[in-house]
């Protein structure tokens, strides 16, 4: 248990969401700064099913060195270059503030105990990385009364985890790559919110599996090195398809977005394969995945569904509200109901279907077979909100660690 403070405790909380890119990003040409060979945009999930709530505190009652507290451990900052370079960061804005107001108090020289907590389990399997810093982030930033818009605070939360600075924002985010060379033009800005396409919605299967895949970083590392492929994704390929996806978004287009995001996730996996040694995200569940949502689109006879994988097996499938049924619905048929995860706020639509929306005869029946024993859970949510300042505190007003779960 923490030391209780007879000191004030300073406190701020927030909620931050995950989100899943459409057009990834993958490749650092700056390994230090966390900087992008290329542009990626995002969608930003909606918290009602994935969050990370956050407490930074400060005190001077606390222990000189600063803490961190993930899912109720401990976490050895010291051994985290990433966190204490987002930390670095907001001490030298706070102390800006200071410098230029003498009254305000001296909460930069002050040590932190910042407290973080997923609603959603670790073995999921979802990366938490981004959803974890950019709450860190801007838990921190409100902490020290940061004037910084969350376009800035991007700059920082990208030196803990690049994808990251695409979840200080709701809706449909945009990571500009930037060019120079210390990365002050390497930010993540907002296409359009989540209010602008609010049907978007995004059935992710947690696929069972028992191996760790190749961390993001030693992947990219290898893909750069090795990929003869690389080169054209990132200076050709990639700039082409973030004109057409964010068009696709302005005219709310679902069959051009759903193209284009099924490309790119084919084509940043071919370049994963085509490294040396080649690296594997996905696998036979994954494909199944693959296979099924494109013979639901052929079935139906338009893009009513598409699939996108990041650097592991899960697929997160995307799809408008109004073809719940078709592609949710299917799913559901497929998987079982008592799959878990078919439930939450995103479920109200599908609750009454109980016949898939494509008839099962039609679908590979392989695939369903593999899909069927590949699956741990499901999860159903949708485009959603950025950050949010909440008042849950997981600092108890003496600076006591609590817990939420
Ligand atoms: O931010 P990182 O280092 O966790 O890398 C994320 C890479 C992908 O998830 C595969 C793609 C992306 O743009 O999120």
């Amino acid at each position: 248990m923490a030391a209780v403070s007879e000191s004030p405790v300073f406190r701020a909380t927030t909620t931050a969401p995950v989100n899943i890119a459409v057009i990834k990003y993958w490749g650092k040409r700056d390994a230090t700064l966390n900087l992008p060979t290329n542009s990626s945009l995002s969608v930003t999930l909606s918290q009602r099913s994935l969050r990370t709530l956050t407490t930074a505190s400060c005190s001077a009652g606390y222990p000189a060195a600063d803490e961190l507290t993930l899912n109720g451990k401990p976490q050895d900052i010291q051994s985290s270059k990433r966190t204490l370079a987002c930390l670095a960061s907001l001490r030298a804005h706070r102390q800006e503030l200071e410098n230029a107001n003498s009254s305000l108090p001296k909460l930069s020289t002050l040590p932190l105990r910042i407290v973080s907590e997923n609603n959603f389990p670790t073995a999921a399997g979802l990366a938490s990385s981004a959803a974890g810093f950019a709450a860190l982030v801007r838990a921190v930033a409100d902490l020290y009364g940061l004037p910084q818009s969350p376009r800035e605070l991007s700059r920082i939360a990208r030196q803990g985890s690049g994808s990251a600075c695409r979840s200080l924002m709701g809706g449909y985010v945009a990571w500009r790559s930037g060019e120079l060379p210390d990365g002050s033009d390497s930010l993540a800005e907002e296409v359009a919110p989540q209010s602008h396409w609010p049907e978007m919605r995004a059935l992710i299967l947690v696929v069972s599996a028992e191996k760790k895949d190749v961390p993001s970083t030693t992947g990219m590392q290898t893909t750069v090195a090795t990929s003869e492929l690389f080169a054209t994704r990132a200076n050709a390929i990639v700039p082409a398809r973030m004109a057409a996806i964010e068009t696709a978004i302005q005219n709310r287009d679902f069959p051009a977005f759903a193209e284009v995001t099924m490309r790119d996730s084919n084509g940043f996996h071919a370049t994963c394969l085509d490294s040396w040694p080649p690296i594997f995200y996905m696998n036979d569940v994954s494909r199944a995945a693959v296979r099924l949502v494109h013979d639901i689109n052929s079935i139906v006879g338009r893009a009513v569904c598409a699939y996108t994988f990041d650097a592991g097996p899960n697929a997160v499938i995307y799809y408008l509200e109004k073809d719940s049924a078709l592609v949710a619905g299917t799913f559901k048929a497929i998987l079982g109901s008592s799959l878990e995860g078919w439930s939450g706020p995103f479920y109200e639509s599908l609750k009454d279907v109980s016949s898939p929306g494509v008839a099962l005869d039609q679908v590979d029946s392989r695939a369903v077979d593999v899909l069927k024993s590949g699956l741990s859970r499901v999860i159903l949510t949708a485009v959603g909100e950025g950050p949010v300042s909440v008042e849950d505190h997981l600092v108890g007003e003496k600076g006591e660690i609590l817990s939420r779960q």
